[in-house]
């Protein structure tokens, strides 16, 4: 594998790949990597001739009492999962690199970044569209890989990939979990034994969802209700939000028997903010196949 912490270099590496015609699968990430990290490289790597990932806790998706201090980061630990995995170039850039000294420009999904993660954190969806593009315009990948737990940050980067004509594919990977439910996170790793145990309450409820809807319940206020009580019984856990959105505009709906609906959860679990979703449907409608965006 390797590994470049300059975009000068990276370009270079890739200029010589593009020569030989290869197409470029890639997978951004934060680092702290986990096995839903590496579904995502072997999903590129089955679809791509070269596979490059990059490890950056960007600044610019933290808020200023978020935890971009005490994000976990190991890199030799990372360095060595994506050799493993079979990652061909890595990319590593300092924040200067990413960030030079009067750094002015932004890029913000107005509506898709509106609500749900972008009503509670403020400036984390713009950090996000930001760092990708750039990501993107230094990568010039074939195909972007991003895991469902984050859905509405995959819809970000799908309208402004169409929005700014980004000649790319923008692939969703199914959520990666533990044997009990519990979405892969690097974020995980700050929850003790008991919150742990605890935090199987998101996959819980969104199983919940999908059977209360298959068994005909189709007022999103009362599942809404439901759902809510069950966090209430928890007692190490707080809401943040639970949605009941459509899946392609985030809007929110009320008939969950007209199609499919995103559940997307947040809740404390201690102080750990998690996130998760699924997508429900009545019995008869089935649900669709893993989101997937080419390019315009
Ligand atoms: O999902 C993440 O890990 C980050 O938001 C991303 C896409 C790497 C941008 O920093």
């Amino acid at each position: 594998m390797r590994t470049f912490e300059q975009i000068s270099t990276l370009r270079t590496y890739l200029r010589a790949v593009r020569q030989e015609r290869k197409t470029v699968g890639f997978v951004p990430t934060m680092g702290a990597l986990h096995a839903g990290h590496l579904s995502l490289v072997q999903r590129a790597k089955s679809d791509c001739d070269v596979v490059v990932a990059s490890i950056f806790v960007n600044p610019t998706q933290f808020g200023p009492k978020e935890d971009f201090a005490k994000y976990p980061r190991d890199t030799s630990r990372d360095m060595q999962m994506t050799a493993n995995a079979g990652v061909d170039a890595l990319f590593l850039p300092p924040v200067e690199e990413m960030y030079p000294s009067n750094f002015q420009t932004w890029v913000e999904v107005e509506k898709m970044g509106e609500s749900l993660e972008g009503a509670v954190r403020p400036g984390h969806l713009k950090g996000v569209a930001t760092v990708v593009t750039k990501l993107f315009n230094i990568v010039q990948p074939d195909i972007a890989y991003f895991g469902q737990k984050d859905y509405q940050q995959f819809l970000v980067v799908e309208r402004l990939a169409r929005d700014l004509n980004l000649p790319l594919t923008i692939q969703m990977v199914p959520t990666f979990r533990e044997t009990d439910g519990l979405a892969m996170s690097s974020r995980n790793a700050y929850l003790s034994e008991a919150e742990r145990t605890a935090a199987t309450l998101l996959s819980r409820l969104l199983a919940l969802a999908g059977s209360r809807v298959q068994e005909g319940v189709h007022s999103a206020s009362q599942l809404h209700k439901e759902l809510t009580a069950v966090v209430a019984a928890e007692p190490l856990a707080t809401l943040d939000y639970i949605a009941l959105v459509h899946p392609d505009t985030l809007q929110p709906v009320e008939d969950l028997g007209a199609g499919v609906t995103l559940v997307a959860l947040a809740i404390r679990i201690g102080n750990t903010r998690l996130i998760d979703n699924a997508l429900i449907a009545p019995e008869g409608v089935s649900l669709p196949r893993p989101r997937v965006s080419r390019g315009v």
